[in-house]
């Protein structure tokens, strides 16, 4: 067989937080995908890297008031933990702002621009003033034009689901100053994808093979890509341009422009595979160029557009060394209780915790295993579904099967099997069963493999069952069936461990110690344990998992909703002011005063006139906005409340003298407006304290 010469990649994420449990899912498949195909003796550069070119992560860089650079660079520092945490085999990791980035995403740009590809236009967009740069609709919010909800994103309403451009927004504002933004124009570089060079090149790209000779793309992937590609289907030119200032590539000889973060972020798989290049020492050109090379690419159900249209396109027409993919392997997405994860909805499951709660790396590699195929469904994580899977098939069934052979062999036979025992019929069996578990991986069916590893282990445990290994231990005449039943056991659990081992590869690694051999490939199959190779002391292999001490705290019970709170009361529609001293409330001086005269203004609907005495030997002229609760004449007589030390105010109709106090509720002016007037026998001049 020949070897194959494998180029996988897993999605690049962006580098604006930690990972979640989507990300190391996608982790997880990549990996076990790959660590099959190492296993097989196949040629495998497997690379990952951050995503840290865009918009949203210089702003979040600004906010924590770091440049980009640094930004990334502590999300970056916090990958490993996770990576190495779960067994995620990437051979390099990387990230887009790599001087190999720009170099690579440069040389794709003008080998596209060379062939006519590349064009400007004018684009109207919004510009935020006070920060200096344009907006991306994310940061738009205003009224939505259909239906009038406040506080609408830029391109579409979350209370009625219009889908509109910013533009159309009332009232719009940058949600990154507050500040209305205005329309200005800008030259955009596009990617010529209507070309119909493109469309015939897509077309036949999405229904075409890999070199394995299984198709590109899978059958809904395929189905999304007609809709898009359909037979009137026409596709947008695609705006590969943003203005300064943006945390990217600059478009070579375009000052102040830079390429869209989608444009430099696939491109980072290719410099990802060239700096593991010079460190691993192959040529990244004639790796990448030689035709038997295979690229692979493992993403998510979100991002099928660009990885499907935009990144074969892009690396068609860019030519050599560059060569489009032979596969673009979709998954779905992970929830929780069948929701998506969200962390205040209590479905967000966090990978650290995971792992500080004591939960086995391989417990999750094995779950998600046991539940992935190769189509693209969404993966369902349960505490009792992953309790079961866990316990009963992985600790009960496979691991199990060790414990109950290894022991005789070591403490009565000096750690050597019968070698007779290595042509027994299960073994046999078993041994034959191998290269479809194999044929399973290499489909990405881990269900299927490990369905099936799981009924081998099921003969398996039966055979031990009936030929009760614990009971021959008792009699010495049956010593030689002893070795020769836990010879056939240990066998079979060898090979089961083989079957497994792109799964659980720190178990395989023990596995391997413990029985003195060298490290399983599927070739080891036919390599059967020997006498002549004594294996170790049985070490216990793994733990199973606590549904209280473990999963519960990891995912816990939600919590019943919270009863809603009564809304605070607002005593006549508005809150309590802040606070004041007495000092402050005794700065106030009112008084007790006499309306002499009342009348309204001429000119005005809301004003009411009125000449008072407060006391002093002399009138005061005070205007009052109430005119649409009084009758002036009703007035004409009163004692009222008025604020006496009131800087006289200048209006239009004269100088007001102070203030007349009434009461209303803040907004309803049908509940009216009460002048406050003291109790009988109260008389003008008096001071109210
Ligand atoms: N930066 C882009 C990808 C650029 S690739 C050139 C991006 N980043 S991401 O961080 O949002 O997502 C990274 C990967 O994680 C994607 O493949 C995405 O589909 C996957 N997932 C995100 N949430 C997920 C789940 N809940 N479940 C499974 N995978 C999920 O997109
Ligand atoms: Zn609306």
């Amino acid at each position: 067989m020949t070897q194959r010469k494998l180029f996988v990649t897993t999605a690049l994420p962006y580098a604006n937080g930690a990972f979640h449990m989507g990300h190391i899912m996608e982790y997880i498949q990549a990996d076990i995908w790959v660590r099959h195909e190492r296993m097989c003796g196949n040629i495998v550069h497997f690379v990952g890297a951050d995503d840290v070119h865009g918009a949203p992560i210089m702003i979040a860089a600004q906010k924590r008031g770091l440049t980009p650079q640094a930004f990334v660079a502590e999300i970056a520092a916090g990958r490993r933990q996770y990576l190495d945490g779960f067994h995620i085999s990437h051979d390099y990791w990387g990230s887009t702002d790599s001087p190999e980035n720009h170099a690579l995403s440069q040389e794709v740009y003008r080998r596209l621009k060379a062939r006519g590809l590349i064009y400007t236009k004018d684009v109207e967009q919004f510009y935020d003033t006070v920060k200096g740069m344009f907006l991306a609709d994310r940061f738009i919010k205003g009224t939505c034009p259909r239906c009038g909800a406040p506080d609408q994103y830029g391109d579409n309403c979350e209370k009625c689901s219009a889908v509109y451009a910013p533009t159309e927004v009332i009232n719009p504002y940058s949600t990154l100053s507050g500040s209305t933004p205005e329309i200005r124009s800008s030259t955009h570089y596009f990617f010529k994808l209507s070309d119909p060079q493109c469309v015939e090149f897509l077309r036949s790209w999405t229904t075409g093979k890999g070199k394995d000779g299984t198709p590109s793309v899978q059958e809904e992937v395929l189905a999304k890509d007609s809709e898009w590609l359909g037979a009137d289907g026409h596709l947008s030119d695609w705006d590969i341009s943003r203005d300064a200032p943006y945390f990217g590539i600059e478009i070579p000889d375009h000052p102040g422009k830079y390429f869209y973060v989608w444009l430099d972020a696939p491109v980072g798989y290719l410099a990802a595979l060239k700096a593991w290049s010079e460190k691993k020492g192959f040529d990244f050109e004639a790796f990448l160029s030689d035709p038997e090379t295979e690229q692979i690419h493992f993403i998510g159900k979100d991002i099928i557009y660009f990885h499907t249209l935009f990144w074969p396109a892009m690396l068609k027409f860019s030519g050599q060394p560059f060569r489009t993919p032979d596969h673009v392997n979709a998954h779905g997405f992970m929830t929780v209780n069948g929701e998506k994860m969200s962390k205040s909805r209590g479905t967000g499951i966090s990978p650290l915790e995971y792992l500080e709660l004591g939960m086995n790396a391989e417990w999750l590699r094995y779950y998600l295993a046991a539940k992935m195929n190769s189509r693209v469904e969404d993966v369902d994580f349960t505490k009792t579904d992953f309790a079961q899977r866990v316990n009963s098939d992985l600790i009960g069934k496979y691991v199990n099967i060790a414990s109950r052979a290894a022991g005789f062999i070591v403490k009565r036979f000096e750690g050597r099997v019968n070698d007779a025992a290595m042509k027994d019929a299960l073994v046999e069996k078993i041994r034959s069963r191998v290269p479809e578990v194999s044929a399973y991986y290499e489909a990405r069916e881990f269900a299927r493999a490990t369905r099936l590893v799981m009924e081998l282990a099921d003969l398996v445990n039966e055979y031990v069952d009936e030929q009760k290994p614990w009971e021959l231990a008792k009699n010495p005449e049956k010593m030689n069936e002893l070795q020769y039943v836990s010879s056939v056991a240990l066998e079979c659990f060898r090979l089961l461990t083989l079957c497994l081992k792109p799964v659980l590869p720190a178990t395989a690694e023990r596995v391997e110690n413990f029985l003195s051999i060298a490290p399983l490939t599927w070739a080891s199959a036919g390599v059967p344990l020997s006498s002549a190779n004594p294996i170790k002391p049985y070490q216990h292999l793994m733990q199973r998992v606590d549904m209280e001490k473990q999963l519960n705290r990891l995912i816990p019970e939600r919590a019943p909703e919270p009863e809603k709170a009564p809304e605070p009361a607002l005593p006549g529609g508005e809150a309590i002011a802040p606070e004041v001293t007495i000092d402050d409330f005794s700065k106030l001086d009112m008084r007790v005063a006499k309306v002499l005269k009342c009348e309204a203004v001429e000119g005005s609907t809301k004003l009411l006139r009125f000449t008072l005495d407060v006391g002093e030997g002399r009138t005061r002229n005070v205007f009052s906005g109430i005119q649409s609760a009084y009758k002036p004449a009703d007035l004409e007589g009163k004692l009222i409340i008025m604020i006496a030390n009131l800087a006289p105010r200048k209006m239009r109709f004269g100088v007001s003298e102070g203030m007349i106090l009434s009461a209303s509720h803040v907004s309803d002016k049908a509940q009216g407006i009460f002048v406050l007037s003291p109790d009988t026998g109260a008389v003008p001049g008096m001071r109210v304290r």
